[in-house]
């Protein structure tokens, strides 16, 4: 086979990214920048210069595979180098021997399934999305024999979590982090589409969404949310009721959060979150999720009658839920400050939500409409919660509770300024743009 020739051009981030030889590493940036381009072209380079090695790409979901991560692999992998492609099995097999396969973390079982055999390398888009149980799972299958095992992700922040705890806080041994790499940055995308985004985010979600900068919040709705003392691995066998809090989305997610009582606390177990899905398909989310925590009640965003009707059409209880949000944050407010709200790990975009959920600057009453489709779940579920013990107990509470304070402030990240300032100067691509003769 004749030598193949990369003809790649990679942004200045991207190339850094690129060349690291650190055995761990992230690329956070702003949305649009190239992050999964970058990724995918590294899984290509490993697969290349590894003949026989087994990698695997991890996405929190499959249409983000279907839609995005496969149309990357085929604009960058030259057809010469594929023996053969099953969609069937999302596995792509290399003449050389090497392997990439493509995972989906959807949900616990899909988190399950990513155990398994050895690997030599894997990549995870989206990390911020998923959670650090995907990592660590992942992790433990990175030791196939004979090979220069590595591992990297890509995503753009959503609070400071767990992706910023062991790549930027407290970072992992041999690993290397690339921060704040703004969605500009991206030479490939058209002005019309910088500017729709601009107009999209304002404040702090600016400098998260456009400038991929870790940001903590300002007058965050749930100032007193502690994920050392909420987030926990293990949670009771048995509830004494469960419930379910859903919140509609079709272009934005939708979100169905299964929520256990016991002891009158309260107990996230599981979350769906995803785009694009139909009430159809929905109704078999719910279905799955009874019969792994139990039949309860429905408490569904009550703009949406018809989809209610759907779901009540297909033997679900799904009532209308009291749309107070200011109560709905003091019902799920007195939760918290009272340690009686604990959320399961795998609860990712629940987590990320809390850490997000912001009071807007001139309104101090309501919350910023960005990243609340959890939040609006959560406080359906909590606000309807009718368990006897649990609703007397939490009344009670409310008014010991102390209130959300708006306007909340807390030190913003520093030390991402001097990358910020060099990405923003350097808006070039490497001229030539030689990858490696591989
Ligand atoms: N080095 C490059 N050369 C050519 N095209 C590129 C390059 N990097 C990115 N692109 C193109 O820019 C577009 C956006 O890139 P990509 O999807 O990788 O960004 P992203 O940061 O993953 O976006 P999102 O935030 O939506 O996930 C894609 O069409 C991609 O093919
Ligand atoms: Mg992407």
């Amino acid at each position: 086979m004749g030598e193949i020739i990369f003809d790649w051009k990679l942004t200045t981030p991207q190339w850094q990214f690129f060349n690291s030889d650190a055995k761990y590493r992230v690329f956070v940036s702003g949305v649009g920048a190239g992050k999964s381009t970058v990724g995918i072209m590294s899984g290509i380079k490993e697969s290349v210069e590894q003949p026989g090695s087994v990698g695997i790409v991890v996405a929190p979901t499959y249409p983000l595979i279907r839609d995005v991560l496969y149309p990357e692999l085929r604009k960058w992998l030259p057809r010469e180098l594929v023996k053969d492609f099953s969609r069937h099995e999302n596995t792509v097999k290399l003449n050389n021997g090497s392997i990439i396969r493509f995972r989906s973390a959807e949900n616990e079982r899909g988190i399950e399934r990513l155990r398994g055999p050895s690997i030599a390398w894997f990549y995870l888009d989206e990390c911020t999305l998923m959670p650090q149980m995907v990592w660590s799972i992942m992790l433990g299958r990175l030791r196939q024999i004979g090979y220069n095992c590595k591992a990297w992700a890509t995503g753009t922040p959503k609070g400071f979590n767990w992706v910023f705890n062991i790549f930027v806080k407290n970072p992992i041994p041999e690993s290397s982090a690339i921060t704040g790499v703004p969605s500009r940055s991206n030479l490939y995308l058209s002005e019309g589409y910088f500017n729709s985004l601009e107009q999209q985010y304002t404040g702090q979600f600016a400098a998260q969404e456009l400038r991929g900068e870790f940001v903590r919040f300002e007058g965050l709705v749930y100032a007193d949310f502690s994920p050392a003392d909420m987030i926990v691995d293990t949670v009771p066998e048995h509830y004494d009721n469960v419930i379910y809090g859903c919140d509609w989305g079709f272009k934005n997610p939708s979100c169905i959060l299964a929520i256990g009582i016991k002891d009158e606390a309260d107990y996230v177990l599981q979350e769906f979150y995803q785009s694009r899905v139909t009430d159809d398909e929905l109704i078999g989310i719910a279905e799955e999720m009874q019969q792994k925590w139990g039949i309860g009640p429905f408490y569904c965003d009550p703009s949406e009658p018809a989809s209610i009707e759907k779901f009540h059409r297909a033997g679900i209880r799904a009532e209308r839920a009291n749309n107070d949000v200011n109560a709905g944050i003091r019902a799920v407010a007195s939760r918290i400050s009272t340690g009686k709200l604990f959320i399961h790990e795998r609860c990712q975009n629940l987590i990320n939500e809390l850490n997000m959920y912001q009071y807007a600057d001139d309104e101090k009453d309501r919350p910023v409409k960005l990243h609340d489709h959890a939040m609006d779940a959560l406080r359906y579920a909590l606000i309807e919660s009718k368990s006897e013990s649990h609703y007397a107990a939490s009344a009670e509470m409310m008014s010991a509770a102390s209130a959300p304070i708006p306007g909340f402030h807390l030190d913003a990240a520093s030390g991402f300024d001097d990358f910020d300032e060099d990405f923003n100067h350097e808006r070039h691509s490497f001229g030539g743009g030689h990858m490696p003769r591989m």
